[in-house]
Parts: structure tokens; C-alpha cells; sequence
């Protein structure tokens, strides 16, 4: 059964043109899903592959309004030619995880945020009506305060947390100079259907699912009793729609929260996922990863009131539908002893 059921727009979109960059990975293949499941003129895919894959689309390129575009954002061309006549743009395409930055913060810098001002820039010049882009929770860096509150972030932990706040400042620039419509999502932890269990950054959700249906010990940085706002993906899917659409004075040039606004440690997450698969294994533990943050917890009240933003799937509701989605596409339905 299709996630998207739910309407997340009241505008007819059925003569609106989408770009979802970055719609062959996780987030931007499930936005991808929700546009052509409530019946888009255009849906326009754009993503280079290097952590997406064309089978998270398959579905969904061979109908005749969607189109899947093989093109970089770092490559200032390749953004012209995929933004022209686009109503609105989902902006999702980035390299991911704290850790990688660390290692390499040139490549997070050139996805990060030369593509994301190439891609800015087309969105501009095309005359899209909105650029709705994906933010990091990690924007709140070292702030200890709780729960997150939008105005208030701290000092960047990692080149990727920098290149996250440097999106904003730049969106909220591109508003004022140019009056290109902007709204930056501030993701917490997402999680859900397509997520990749498999590479040096995987997230720690789909990193468990696939330990523990093989039975086999995950690892846990640090004493596991860091939380985290978990957030199930059809909740970031619906600030997305939401974003594109929200007609409240004063709801672009702004970033917004998104989180369902409840919190689980790491141990927490993993004692569920044990009891959900039947795994009978213990984690291993080890030292904690640099830039890192201890908590996050967000509050969600500002999207509720300008986007009109509800999370509708929660911790382990969207756990379960998860684990069900990783036991159908990896085969490893029962836990092996
Ligand atoms: N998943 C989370 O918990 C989370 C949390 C905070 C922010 N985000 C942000 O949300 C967005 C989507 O994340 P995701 O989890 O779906 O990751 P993902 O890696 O599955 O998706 C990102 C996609 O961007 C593509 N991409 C990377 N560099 C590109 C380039 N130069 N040109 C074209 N395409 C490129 C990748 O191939 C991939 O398909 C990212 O901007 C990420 O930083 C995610």
C-alpha cells in the first residue's frame, strides 16, 4: 500500500511542473512518489546517481509525465537546462552525513553549496514560483538548549552542518534581492522506505533493520543514550508539498522544523527494532563519532503554524512499516539464529 494517500496540498497540480533534485535517493524518490500518486502535470527528476538509485524511480519513469534527468549540480549548465518552465522545485540533492564531511568537506562544499546556488540561480532565472530545500537539524551545532527552536542555533559541528546554514543564509538572500520564494526544511532524522543500509555513511535506522534481521550485533557510538527526533519520511514528504503551497503572509524565507517533536535514545531505538524482528543479539558499543551531537529534540510549532504541518506517522508506527519495507526488498524476512 502506497504511503501517500493523504493530501498534503489543496491546489489542482495537475498543470504544475515539479523538479525534485536528488529524487533517485531516499527523500527525493518518495516526494517523486507522492506528485505522481496525486496526479502532477510534470514531475522532473534530477540526480547525478552517486548515492541514488534509478530502482527507487523505476516505478515511476516510465509514465509520460515523469522524467528522469542524469545531470550534476555542480555543473551550472545542467541546472539551466533542468529548471526551464519549472512551476516549483524540491531542492534535495546533497552529500549526506556529518562524518564524510569531516573527511572530505571540498566535495560536501561543491554539492553542498555550489550546487545548491547553481541550482538556486536556475530556479530564479526560470521564474519558479518556490524553492523549497532541505536543511539539517544539525544547523543547531552545539546549542544545548532543548527542544530547537528555529531562531536560535548555534556554532556548526561538521563542514556539512556549515554548508546546511550557509544554504539558509543564501535562500534567504535569493528572497530579498531577487524574490525568488524560498522555504528550507531543517530535517531531523529521516527515516523509512528506500533509506540504503549499505555504504561508509549509512544512518543508524536502516544500519540496524539490517543487522538485526541477519541477527547479526550492531554497533552503537558511544553509550547510546543520545536521543534523537526521529522522523518517519512521509513526514518530510508532507512539509515538502506543504512548503511548495503554504499561502500564509510571511511563510517563505524561512526554515522550518521538521521532526514529529518526540524524542528516543539510540538505546531506546534499539531495544524496539529488537523486539520487532525477534533478534536475540546485544550491540557492541564503541567510541563516539566526532561532530556529533548529544541531543536533539525539535520544536515543531512554527511549521504547524505557518505550513499547517501535521506529522502523521510516529516512532514506532513508522519503525514497523520500515522494517516491513526492508524484509520485502531484502528478502531477509525472518531472523536468522
Ligand atoms: N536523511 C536524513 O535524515 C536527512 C537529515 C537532514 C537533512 N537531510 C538532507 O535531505 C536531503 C536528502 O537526503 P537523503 O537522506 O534522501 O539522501 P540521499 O543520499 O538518499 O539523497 C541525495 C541524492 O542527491 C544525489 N546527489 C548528490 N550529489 C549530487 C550532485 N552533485 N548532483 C546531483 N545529484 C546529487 C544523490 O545521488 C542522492 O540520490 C539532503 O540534502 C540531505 O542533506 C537528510
Amino acid at each position: 500500500m502506497s504511503l501517500y494517500t493523504e493530501n498534503f496540498h489543496q491546489a489542482d497540480i495537475s498543470n504544475c511542473s515539479f523538479l525534485i533534485t536528488g529524487g533517485a535517493g531516499f527523500i527525493g524518490s518518495n516526494i517523486v512518489e507522492y506528485l505522481v500518486q496525486h496526479g502532477a502535470g510534470e514531475v522532473r527528476i534530477l540526480d547525478n546517481l552517486s548515492e541514488g538509485k534509478l530502482e527507487n524511480i523505476a516505478n515511476f519513469v516510465e509514465l509520460p509525465n515523469v522524467q528522469f534527468l542524469e545531470l550534476d549540480i555542480t555543473n551550472e549548465s545542467d541546472c539551466q537546462s533542468a529548471c526551464a518552465n519549472i512551476d516549483y522545485v524540491s531542492h534535495q540533492a546533497a552529500l549526506g552525513s556529518v562524518p564524510r564531511s569531516i573527511e572530505t568537506p571540498l566535495l560536501t562544499n561543491a554539492a553542498n553549496v555550489t550546487g545548491f546556488l547553481n541550482l538556486m540561480t536556475a530556479a530564479k532565472d526560470a521564474g519558479a514560483k518556490r524553492f523549497v530545500y532541505a536543511s539539517s537539524s544539525s544547523v543547531y551545532g552545539d546549542s544545548p538548549e532543548m527542544p530547537k527552536v528555529e531562531s536560535r542555533v548555534g556554532d556548526p559541528l561538521s563542514p556539512y552542518a556549515a554548508s546546511k546554514y550557509t544554504n539558509e543564509v543564501y535562500a534567504g538572500t535569493f528572497e530579498r534581492c531577487y524574490g525568488l520564494e524560498t522555504v528550507g526544511l531543517r530535517y531531523f532524522n529521516v527515516y523509512g522506505p528506500r533509506q540504503k543500509p549499505d555504504g561508509p555513511y549509512a544512518a543508524v535506522i536502516p544500519l540496524f533493520m539490517d543487522a538485526l534481521l541477519e541477527n547479526k550485533a550492531p554497533f552503537i557510538n558511544g553509550d547510546g543514550e543520545q536521543s534523537r527526533d526521529f522522523t518517519f519520511v512521509s513526514n518530510a514528504v508532507q512539509a515538502n508539498i506543504r512548503g511548495m503551497f503554504a499561502n500564509t503572509p510571511g511563510a517563505s524565507a524561512r526554515a522550518y522544523n521538521v521532526a514529529v517533536g518526540e524524542r528516543a535514545t539510540v538505546n531506546q531505538l534499539f531495544e524496539t527494532l529488537k523486539g520487532l524482528t525477534g533478534a536475540t543479539v546485544d550491540a557492541v558499543y564503541r567510541d563516539p563519532r566526532d561532530g556529533d551531537v548529544k541531543h536533539s529534540l525539535a520544536d515543531i510549532s512554527l511549521a504547524q503554524e505557518y505550513l499547517d504541518y501535521q506529522p502523521c506517522t510516529r516512532f514506532e508506527e513508522g519503525l514497523e512499516i520500515t522494517l516491513d519495507w526492508f524484509r520485502k526488498r531484502f528478502g531477509n524476512g525472518s531472523v536468522k539464529p
